[in-house]
């Protein structure tokens, strides 16, 4: 016999909740993307970070930032393999403030649309969606096909961001790692994690 009494649940402060983020790396070129988010949540203090890295990143990874998955790992509060669907983040009884794709491949961007489930990230994505959570795809290729165009809208209708990394040349600037910082910033402010890498149009 349940004791109802006693199976009630200790009090969760929501602040606490909104303290987890989840971050996938994919192979789509922009690898700096997902590293920058990582190190600009490590300095967020009571920010937990959910990481997943594809397998198709670990070439991006080494080839444009000579790193590993296991360097991004050790960065990130708790990581997770690619095909671990026990994984808590695979489930939509463990709350987040929400998910950042960065950067999204063609390839990821599809089964997200679609509900393909194929790995942790997909899955995880899904499980934001049908939480109506905030999940923030960094999708990266161009030109774009009709079928890329058509996942993009499919993700959108059903509540997700398209947030292509462009970086926002009307600041003239000129240091490059500045523009990522300030592309990781913005996602980082759709889900309501204010940093100091932003800056806004008309103000200093
Ligand atoms: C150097 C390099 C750059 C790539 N750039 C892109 C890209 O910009 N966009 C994209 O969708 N795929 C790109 N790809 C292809 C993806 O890595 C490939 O489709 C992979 O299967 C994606 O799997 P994932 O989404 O599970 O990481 C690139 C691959 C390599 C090796």
């Amino acid at each position: 016999m349940i004791n109802y009494l006693n199976a009630i649940a200790p009090v969760i402060e929501q602040s606490d909740l909104m303290r987890r983020i989840v971050i996938a790396v994919t192979g789509s070129t922009g690898a700096v993307y997902g590293l920058r988010l990582l190190q600009i949540c490590r300095e967020i203090t009571d920010l937990e970070t959910h990481l997943i890295v594809s397998s198709g990143a670990e070439a991006t990874l080494r080839i444009e930032t000579q790193l590993k998955p296991s360097d991004l790992e050790a960065i990130a509060t708790r990581s997770y393999g690619e095909n671990d669907f026990e994984a808590p983040i695979a489930s939509g009884s463990f709350e987040t403030a929400g998910m950042i794709v960065a950067p999204c491949s063609m390839k990821t961007l599809s089964s997200i649309a679609t509900g393909f489930e194929n790995n942790l990230i997909a899955r995880a994505a899904s499980v934001h969606l049908k939480e109506r959570r905030k999940l923030v795809l960094l999708t990266r290729e161009t030109p774009l096909s009709l079928i890329h165009l058509r996942n993009m809208l499919q993700v959108t209708e059903a509540g997700g961001i398209i947030m292509p990394p462009l970086p926002p040349l009307y600041f003239e600037l000129n240091d490059f790692s500045k523009m990522v910082d300030l592309t990781a910033g913005r996602a980082l402010g759709l889900l309501g994690i204010v940093t100091k890498h932003r800056r806004e149009w008309g103000v200093d």
